[in-house]
């Protein structure tokens, strides 16, 4: 078992397989991109392999692709069909913008991911432009009906809130989870190097809160799993559920299970924690 100086027993392995990603999202980069560290440097398949049957090996039960986008990555399908055999990992989870996935899904499905995270912060095509730098809204929308689709319950939707931006839209959202199995994941808005930080732009969670309870007065608080970063709540009569990341105001470090594999190889024990690499040290899904 890998337990850190904290006591705090690792469990869930983020395994970025990329640093690309099909788009530029204001929060995560500039609008160039980022320096991409050579093929030649990142990680080869069976180089993931061997890592993360190290890391079952020592009690990592879950393990989540994330990127960039960890979907543009050629072998995905055959990734996912080896981790998936791993002998002791429970869940095999993916976190995906969503752009391509509705493509793909048939092939994840069969290839062993067992939970969906999909990224989107708005419902309107043109804010969705302007957040991302990139077209696809319909491409994201159609994914996450895809996922309920081949039967993913819940389909977990990643929303960043940011004032001025989408949090006109945190009732529209809600009202997702009426008659669908979503789980909507209201994100506090985080610093990371290249990305258009402002305090005045982010939501805490206590502000967001009150906008659902106003609209929802039936909104229940559900028990969360200790080492789970969102705070769960569902309302009488709808079939998904909400929550919230408190990622700045109410900090989830004495709980985290979490290690980080890099696409380069690089382990990051801590999202806000510097790698050895001095460009490793901003967010991009990792
Ligand atoms: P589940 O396994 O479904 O609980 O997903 P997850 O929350 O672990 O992963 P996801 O990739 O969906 O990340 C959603 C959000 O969680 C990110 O936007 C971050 O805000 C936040 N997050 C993920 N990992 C960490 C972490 O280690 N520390 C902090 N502070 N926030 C994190
Ligand atoms: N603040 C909060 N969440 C972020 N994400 C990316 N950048 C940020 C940020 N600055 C989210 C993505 C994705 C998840 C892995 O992290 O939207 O859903
Ligand atoms: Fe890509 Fe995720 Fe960053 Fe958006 S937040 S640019 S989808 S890596």
């Amino acid at each position: 078992m890998l337990i850190d100086g904290f006591g705090r027993k690792h469990t869930y392995l983020r395994l970025s397989l990329t640093e690309r990603c099909n788009l530029r999202c204001q929060y995560c980069m500039p609008a160039e991109g980022v320096d991409l560290t050579p093929s030649p440097k990142l990680l080869t398949h069976n180089e993931i392999l061997r890592l993360a049957n190290l890391f079952v090996t020592y009690g990592v039960d879950k393990i989540r692709l994330t990127g960039g986008e960890p979907t543009v990555r050629k072998d995905i399908h055959d990734i996912c069909s080896d981790l998936s055999s791993l002998k002791g990992l429970k869940t095999l989870a993916i976190t995906t913008n969503g752009i391509t996935l509705a493509k793909k899904l048939p092939m994840l499905k069969q290839c062993g991911i067992t939970n969906l995270n999909i990224s989107l912060d708005t419902l309107v095509p043109s804010k969705f432009e302007f957040m991302t730098r990139r077209k696809g809204h319909h491409k994201v929308i159609e994914s996450i009906n895809a996922a309920i689709d081949v039967g993913y319950n819940p389909v977990k939707v990643n929303c960043v809130v940011m004032r001025g931006f989408n949090d006109d839209e945190i009732c529209d959202f809600v009202n997702l989870t009426v008659d669908k199995p979503i789980n909507v994941r209201f994100i506090e808005f985080m610093p990371f190097d290249g990305n258009v930080w402002d305090v005045k732009k982010l939501i805490p969670y206590s502000e967001m809160l009150d906008t659902v309870a106003k609209k929802f007065p039936t909104l229940k608080r559900l028990c969360d799993h200790p080492t789970e970063t969102a705070k769960n709540f569902q309302i009488d009569g709808h079939v998904g559920t909400v929550s919230f990341v408190t990622s700045m105001t109410e900090h989830f470090c004495a709980g985290c299970n979490r290690l980080r594999l890099l696409a380069d190889g690089n382990l990051k024990v801590c999202l806000f924690g510097p790698s050895e690499l001095k460009r490793s040290s901003s967010f991009r899904c990792w």
